[in-house]
């Protein structure tokens, strides 16, 4: 395990009134659960509205660069840690590029 695998990689969670009504303290609390079942390093920041309203629950990761709407924020779990990491996904994650924001 190389010193970079250790890291937690942060996961800013929008939980603005339009992500609060789309569910982010669901999502939340659900990324926590799953997370620590599978011992993946995410640090889960709740923050203040994104400017991205609607559509879902706004994440904004590093590593993705790109804000993400969860229009599902409920399983399947592995589908948002692969979006927060930059990842493809094809059902309820939907990627957007920080260029279009
Ligand atoms: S309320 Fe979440 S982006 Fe505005």
């Amino acid at each position: 395990m190389n010193a970079q695998s250790k890291r937690f990689l942060p996961i800013r969670v929008c939980t603005g009134a339009g992500c609060k009504a789309w569910g982010s303290e669901d999502l939340i609390q659900g990324l926590k659960e799953h997370t620590s079942q599978t011992h993946e390093r995410v640090m889960l920041i709740p923050t203040k509205c994104l400017n991205n309203c609607g559509g879902g629950v706004t994440l904004k990761t590093a590593l993705a660069k790109k804000l993400i709407k969860v229009r599902n924020p409920g399983e399947p779990w592995e589908e948002v840690i692969e979006a927060v990491q930059g990842k493809e996904t094809n059902g309820s994650c939907e990627t957007i590029k920080a260029s279009e924001v």
